[in-house]
């Protein structure tokens, strides 16, 4: 098997938000699709080591925004690197409360807001499958950033807690 075909498959770059317990963080994510029309659904796939993972459990909400190309990396490390247990994560970064869950605008194209209607579980990871209660276009003049950008133009790296850890 050749490992590097897992390469040829694209993806965005997200930031999916929750809260719960007065505690909130988000997570940079590339494991997002929309996966129905009607109702609108969206899937996203979640570590279980993750703060967020605990907090979309917890709260049965959570949400998503798409981020654009010119984002820098800083940004999306503050989001992929580290933990929202020991950090807030949404300290001098633009978002909005919806609903008691974060919603991040900054470098953002588009935002959605969902409620959690189904879970699958995959050993180290779940899906999450949220139906769309709001979503609007944040930034029409920006193109959303795709993973392969995030790697090849930002030179960026993926930590093992990505679905798609080592390419
Ligand atoms: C480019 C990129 C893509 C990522 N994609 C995912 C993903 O699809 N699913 C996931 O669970 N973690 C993914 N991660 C890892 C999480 O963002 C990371 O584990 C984060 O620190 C979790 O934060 P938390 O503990 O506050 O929830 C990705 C990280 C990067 C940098």
């Amino acid at each position: 098997m050749d490992l590097n075909a897992l390469t040829k498959l694209h993806y965005g770059v997200y930031i999916l938000s929750s809260a719960a317990d007065g505690k909130m963080s988000g997570q940079t994510t590339n494991s997002v699709m929309q996966v129905t029309s009607d109702p609108v659904q969206i899937a996203a796939c979640v570590s279980k080591q993750n703060f967020t993972y605990e907090l979309i459990n917890k709260s049965g909400k959570f949400s998503i925004s798409a981020i654009s190309q010119e984002a820098p990396f800083k940004f999306i490390g503050n989001f992929g690197f580290k933990s929202g247990r020991n950090i807030n994560k949404f300290e001098n970064i633009e978002h909005y409360i919806s609903n008691g869950i974060p919603v991040v605008t900054q470098h953002a194209t588009a935002v959605f807001e969902l409620e959690l209607v189904q879970k699958i579980d995959l050993g180290t990871h779940e899906i999450f499958i949220g139906k769309v209660t709001e979503m609007k276009i944040t930034d029409n003049s920006q193109t959303t950033m795709t993973y392969e950008h995030y790697h090849k133009v930002k030179g960026g790296l993926t930590p093992k807690n990505a679905p798609t850890f080592g390419k």
